[in-house]
């Protein structure tokens, strides 16, 4: 195991009923931001809670964060920001507005372009306090110090992580999640599912804690999932899904370990260029990483395929082919199309699909040693 220094100090507040306790959580004397998304808090009676709660506040709000959160909405938050000189962040809503929260946070404080975050990876000094009622369980961005941001003028996603960024809050109810389309709860089951394996299959380092910790949020999220499509209303289940989803990436199970985020990485452009959802991208290319890869990460896989999907039957290489043919076939059981062509894209498309991993010259996975040339290979096993 290597040596880590890891601090979450995220406050969590879970269970139903628990959206009131913002009264308490921010101080009155802040000035607060309600930043919200496409209107879904409008509708599931979230927002009235969060007026409520926040009766004795001052409250200036700003709706329309998209999904993949644009940076040049972000930027017009900012200006409301400083006109209004508010002094806290409320994110209300899943990942997407989460991450503009906390860009927003880092860019209000920032001198000069706050794009230099992103493309140059710039350091934050200072950022705004910002808060966070989660209403999707996936990113797990509640509870960690990253965001990812796409500017749309240029097609671009990319992410930054720092620690003045940490929610000082979050807010779990699981109760909220019921209004969600089964489209973003299925997302959301395997978005996680795939933080728990960029971050555990790679190679082993002796890390038990981190091992078990991970097998038991990928069971638990694999059993959950395949029931929370047929029994949707059922707390226990949302309950289950939406802390495993927090845990899978609030830096516990990544302390001490190797990781490998090729699949988000690659999985960028395929949203910023072609519209795909976060998760959808993750189900086209991971199958495809641990093909290319079956050998660097043979021994995870099949302790994966053991532990997860109970494949305990034939040689070595058997094991790790079945392995990855049951990840795949799940994202398929949640009902998320798993190749390229399943969305239109095509092999003449793959050159401008790994034209970020270039230009930013990124060498990703355990060994560094996924290039645009290989991510090129890797997507052309998924055509
Ligand atoms: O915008 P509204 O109207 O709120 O609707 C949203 C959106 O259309 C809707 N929704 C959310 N909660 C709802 C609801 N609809 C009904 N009832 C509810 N309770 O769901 C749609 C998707 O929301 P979004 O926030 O985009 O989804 P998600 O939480 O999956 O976030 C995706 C974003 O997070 C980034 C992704 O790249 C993507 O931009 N990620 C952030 C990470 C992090 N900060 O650590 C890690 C992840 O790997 C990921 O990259
Ligand atoms: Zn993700």
């Amino acid at each position: 195991m290597d040596n880590f220094d890891f601090c979450n100090p995220v406050r969590v507040v879970f269970g139903k009923g628990m959206i009131a306790r913002l009264s308490t959580l921010i101080p009155v004397s802040e000035r607060v931001l309600l930043l919200y998304g496409g209107g879904s808090i409008r509708k599931n009676g979230v927002y009235d809670q969060v007026v409520n709660a926040l009766q004795g506040h001052r409250v200036v709000e700003f709706g329309g964060v998209e999904a993949n959160p644009h940076y040049e909405t972000c930027m017009q938050a900012v200006e409301l920001v400083r006109k209004e000189k508010l002094t806290f962040i409320l994110a209300v809503g899943g990942g997407s507005v989460v991450d503009a929260a906390k860009f927003i946070a880092a860019s209000v404080c920032f001198e000069g372009d706050p794009w230099a975050i992103l493309s140059e990876g710039k350091a934050i000094e200072q950022a705004l306090p910002i808060g966070a009622v989660i209403t999707l369980a996936a990113t797990g961005s509640e509870m960690n110090h990253r965001a990812v941001i796409t500017r749309v003028s240029s097609g671009e996603k990319l992410n930054f992580a720092s620690p003045k960024v940490y929610p000082q809050f979050a807010v779990l109810d699981p109760e909220v999640t019921y209004s969600l389309p089964l489209r973003q709860v299925a997302n959301g089951v395997v978005d996680s599912f795939i933080h728990v394996i960029e971050q555990y299959l790679t190679y082993p380092v002796n890390a038990k804690v981190q091992d078990a910790f991970s097998e038991v949020l990928m069971t638990v999220i694999v059993e959950e999932g395949r029931k929370v499509l047929k029994d949707s209303n059922n707390y226990d289940i949302r309950a289950n899904l939406m802390w495993a989803a927090t845990n899978a990436l609030n830096g516990w199970i990544g302390q001490g370990v190797p990781q490998d985020w090729s699949s988000h990485r690659i999985g960028y452009a395929m949203t910023a260029q072609f519209g795909l959802d976060h998760a959808q991208t993750l189900a086209v290319i991971l199958p495809g990483v641990m093909t290319y890869m079956q050998k660097e990460k043979a021994e995870k896989i099949m302790r994966l395929g053991e532990v997860v999907f109970d494949i305990t039957e034939g040689e070595p290489r058997e094991r790790v082919l079945k392995s990855i043919e049951a990840c795949e076939s799940f994202f398929r059981e949640m009902g998320i199309q798993t190749r390229l062509s399943d969305y239109g894209i095509r092999e003449s498309d793959l050159d401008s699909l790994v034209s970020q991993v270039k230009q930013m010259d990124w060498h990703l996975g355990e060994h560094a040693n996924i290039d645009d040339k290989v991510a090129r290979d890797i997507l052309m096993l998924r055509l």
